[in-house]
């Protein structure tokens, strides 16, 4: 008896199209839901930067990370990560003694991840994540940068490096390498490699008018 009700109440249903409004309204829902996800999770924050320099999240290798403190080796100091994500290279930095350790982050679940990450290891006191544009930051008495960034904003951020860093700055570039500067030293093969360059030897063989462009 229950079950004939049940099939009553389904049977208008059954064998119907959804047509072409209701395809509309699908699609329309699933466009919704991916904007929020886009807009809410992957990429809050990055309202103001313009398209064209919004960079994705994607976590460096383990292997990438390794390379990116090898050729920190030997350094001290300030250390920066630019686009720091979930704060990995910036606690690698800090376990390795650099300090300030300091993630520039827009997205603020990631700040908050990189903080809880810090915590678990009792280093949360030793590392800064910042919620901040890395196009508005001033690198001026930075002397260890690291990033690992989009190549469609590496010719930008070439430009504001050169203007910006001291002589004695050392920048490592993981998985794609700044488009015109010459590194000082390679480590690494493929999605894993990482570029070093120091910035004394970049203003050497490179004018400032190939930087002119403002950021
Ligand atoms: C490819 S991920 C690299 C994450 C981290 N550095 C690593 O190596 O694991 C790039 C990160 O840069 C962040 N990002 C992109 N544009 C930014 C901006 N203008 N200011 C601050 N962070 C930015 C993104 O949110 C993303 O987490």
């Amino acid at each position: 008896m229950e079950d004939n009700n049940a099939q009553e109440e389904v049977s208008p249903l059954a064998g119907q199209s959804v047509g072409g409004w209701g395809l509309l309204q699908i699609a329309g829902c699933t466009g919704l839901a991916a904007y929020s996800v886009w807009a809410f999770i992957l990429m809050p924050g990055f309202r103001r930067v313009p398209l064209k320099l919004q960079v994705p999240y994607m976590p460096a290798s383990t292997k990438q990370v390794a390379h990116v403190m090898t050729l920190l080796k030997g350094r001290s100091g300030k250390m920066v990560d630019l686009g720091s994500g979930d704060g990995r290279i910036v606690l690698e930095a800090a376990k390795s003694g650099f300090s300030p350790a300091i993630g520039y982050e827009l997205n603020p679940w990631l700040v908050r991840l990189s903080y809880f990450n810090a915590w678990r290891v009792s280093y949360h006191r030793r590392v800064s994540y910042r919620r901040e544009d890395l196009w508005k930051v001033k690198l001026n008495d930075c002397q260890n940068i690291s990033l690992f960034l989009a190549p469609s904003v590496l010719s930008l951020l070439e430009t504001k490096l050169f203007s910006e860093l001291p002589d004695g700055a050392r920048v490592v570039a993981g998985r794609f390498p700044l488009p015109t500067w010459p590194p000082s030293t390679v480590v690494g093969e493929g999605v894993d490699r990482a570029w070093a360059y120091d910035i004394k030897a970049v203003r050497q063989v490179q004018s400032p008018k190939q930087h002119d462009t403002p950021v």
